[in-house]
C-alpha cells in the first residue's frame, strides 16, 4: 500500500477542486464525496467517452435512463432484498463497525501469510469469517487496538425509501443498488419500441446506492456512486457465450488503455472463484487496477445467464421472452454484463496520471480527459488592455474547447496550478501580444513555450489536441 501517494492524491483533489469530503462544513458525512469544478468536468468526460464508445459507436447497443427510486418487487425478484448483504463485525470496546472481510484482509499477518497468493476473503461464509477473526488474536481493532469482536452478522446494502403518498407496506421502495435492473425491467419495452435484434445490448449510466461500510480510500467505495452498465442479450443457441465474453473483455481493455490512456502495466484480469461468484453467474472476471492501496476491482464482467429475466417473469407474471420473427422460435435471452464504476475510473485516472517532477506536480491526463483543455492568462491582471485581449481569446476559444480564464497571482503560480489540474495548454497574453497579435502557448508536458499568431490559435490547438 502506497499510503503516501494516496494521501497526496487526496490532497491534490481537494486543493484543485476535484473531490471534496461530503457535507464538510457540518463535520462531514462518512463515505460521501462532492465533486468540485475540475472533478465535475473530469467525471463528465469519462461518462461521455463511455457513452460514445459503448452506445453511439455500436450499432448493436441502445441506451436508457431508468428511475433511481424503484419498486420493492424489482429487488425481491433480483435477489437483493434477501442476499445483497455485507458481513459486518463490531468492536465491542470502541463500537467501530467494519466489514469482516476487510478487517481480515487488512491485517498484516494475513497479508503476509497470503502474499503472492490469490487469496480472497470476500465470499466466505459468516461462520468461516468468524472463525478466522476469533482464531487470530492479532486481528485487532484499527481504532482502539483491542481484540474484542462481536459475532459476524449480515447487513443488507439496499437503501429503503418510504413514499409519502401510499399507506403501509406499499409505501416501501428502494434506491437502486445497481443500474442493471433497469435494463431487465425495461427489456420488453426496448424490444417493442426499437428495432433491436439479438444479440444486442442495453446500456445505462447513472447513480446507484449501497449502504456500505468502507475503509476510506476516497471515492473508491462510497454510499452513492455512478455505474456504467451494459446488459448484452443473446440467444444461447445462436451465439457462443465464451466468444462474446472474450469480445467484451477486449472492448473493456481497449477502452481503459486506448481511450482513457491508462498504463497497461497497472491492469490485470482476475477470475472469481466459486466462493466469490454470484450463484447465478457462470463466469465472472474483474479488470483490476493497481490503485495506491493495491490491485482492486475496476470493472466486472459476468455471464448472468437468463437468471434475471426469468426472475422478473416469475415475480411480475409478464412474459419477457421474445419471438424470432423469422422462425417463430420463442427465445429466453441470456446476458453478459460489463459493469463499471465511473467514480472508480476517475480515481484510477487521477492515480495513473499523477507525476512528481523536480519542481512541480503534474497530472499527465490524456487531453480527452483533462477538465480544461486550455487556460488563458493576461500577463498582468491589472493592465486592462491585456485583460481585454485575454478575455476576447477566452470567448473565441471557449465555443470549441473547454477553456478556463485565470488572472490571479503571478504567471508561475498559474502554470503550477494548471499543471496540477492537468490542463494541456496555457496561453499567455503579454505586451508583445498588443503589438503583434501573437501569444505564448505553453505545453504542459514539455513546458516548452512557442509564439503563435492569435489568428492561428484555433487550427494550432485543434491539431495539438487531436
Ligand atoms: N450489476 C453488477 C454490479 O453492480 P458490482 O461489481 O457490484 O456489479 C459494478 O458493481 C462496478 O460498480 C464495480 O466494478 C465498481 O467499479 C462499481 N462499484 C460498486 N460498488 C461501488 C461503491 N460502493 N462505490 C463506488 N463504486 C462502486
Amino acid at each position: 500500500m502506497n499510503a503516501n501517494l494516496m494521501d497526496k492524491i487526496i490532497a491534490l483533489s481537494k486543493r484543485r477542486g476535484f473531490i471534496y469530503p461530503g457535507s464538510e462544513i457540518y463535520g462531514g458525512l462518512a463515505n460521501t464525496y462532492d465533486y468540485g469544478p475540475a472533478g465535475a468536468e473530469l467525471l463528465r468526460n469519462i461518462r461521455n467517452l463511455w457513452w460514445d464508445n459503448f452506445v453511439h459507436k455500436r450499432e448493436d447497443v441502445v441506451g436508457i435512463d431508468a428511475s433511481i427510486i424503484s419498486h420493492q418487487e424489482i429487488w425481491k425478484a433480483s435477489g437483493h432484498t434477501a442476499g445483497f448483504a455485507d458481513a459486518l463485525v463490531d468492536c465491542k470496546n470502541c463500537k467501530l463497525r467494519m466489514r469482516a472481510d476487510h478487517l481480515i484482509e487488512n491485517n498484516p499477518s494475513f497479508a503476509k501469510a497470503t502474499e503472492g497468493k490469490e487469496e480472497k476473503v470476500e465470499g466466505k461464509s459468516l461462520e468461516e469469517l468468524e472463525k478466522i477473526i476469533k482464531n487470530n488474536k492479532d486481528i485487532v481493532c484499527p481504532n482502539c487496538g483491542k481484540h474484542d469482536w462481536s459475532s459476524v452478522r449480515k447487513f443488507n446494502l439496499l437503501f429503503p425509501v418510504n413514499l409519502g403518498i401510499v399507506e403501509g407496506d406499499q409505501s416501501l421502495a428502494y434506491l437502486r443498488g445497481e443500474t442493471a435492473q433497469g435494463m431487465f425491467v425495461n427489456f420488453k419495452n426496448v424490444v417493442d419500441s426499437t428495432r433491436v435484434k439479438l444479440p444486442f445490448g442495453i446500456a445505462q449510466l447513472g447513480k446507484s446506492f449501497r449502504n456500505e461500510i468502507t475503509p476510506g480510500n476516497s471515492v473508491f467505495r462510497t454510499l452513492e456512486f455512478e455505474q456504467g452498465e451494459i446488459e448484452y442479450f443473446f440467444d444461447p443457441e445462436e451465439s457462443n457465450w465464451e466468444k462474446l465474453f472474450e469480445n467484451w473483455k477486449n472492448s473493456m481493455w481497449d477502452f481503459v488503455t486506448k481511450t482513457l490512456g491508462v498504463n497497461k502495466n497497472n491492469l490485470r484480469w482476475r477470475e472469481h472463484g466459486n466462493e466469490e461468484k454470484s450463484f447465478y453467474s457462470k463466469k465472472t472476471e474483474d479488470l483490476e487496477y493497481k490503485f495506491p492501496f493495491g490491485f482492486k476491482e475496476l470493472w466486472g464482467i459476468a455471464y448472468r445467464t437468463d437468471y434475471d429475466l426469468k426472475q422478473h417473469m416469475k415475480f411480475s407474471n409478464k412474459d419477457l421472452s421474445i419471438v424470432d420473427p423469422q422462425t417463430g422460435k420463442k427465445i429466453m435471452p441470456h446476458v453478459i454484463e460489463p459493469a463499471v464504476g465511473i467514480n472508480r475510473m476517475l480515481l484510477m485516472v487521477l492515480s495513473d496520471s499523477y507525476v512528481e517532477e523536480k519542481e512541480r506536480i503534474v497530472l499527465k491526463l490524456n487531453p480527452k480527459l483533462a477538465p480544461y483543455k486550455i487556460a488563458i492568462f493576461p500577463l498582468l491582471a491589472n493592465k486592462p488592455e491585456l485583460v481585454e485581449k485575454a478575455k476576447k481569446i477566452f470567448k473565441d476559444l471557449s465555443s470549441n474547447f473547454v477553456t478556463v480564464y485565470d488572472g490571479r497571482g503571478n504567471i508561475g503560480k498559474r502554470y503550477f496550478a494548471q499543471d496540477e489540474i492537468g490542463t494541456p495548454f496555457c496561453i499567455t497574453v503579454d505586451f508583445d501580444s498588443l503589438k503583434d497579435n501573437t501569444v505564448t502557448v505553453r505545453d504542459r508536458d514539455t513546458m516548452k513555450q512557442e509564439r503563435i499568431k492569435i489568428s492561428e490559435l484555433f487550427t494550432c490547438l485543434t491539431n495539438k489536441l487531436s
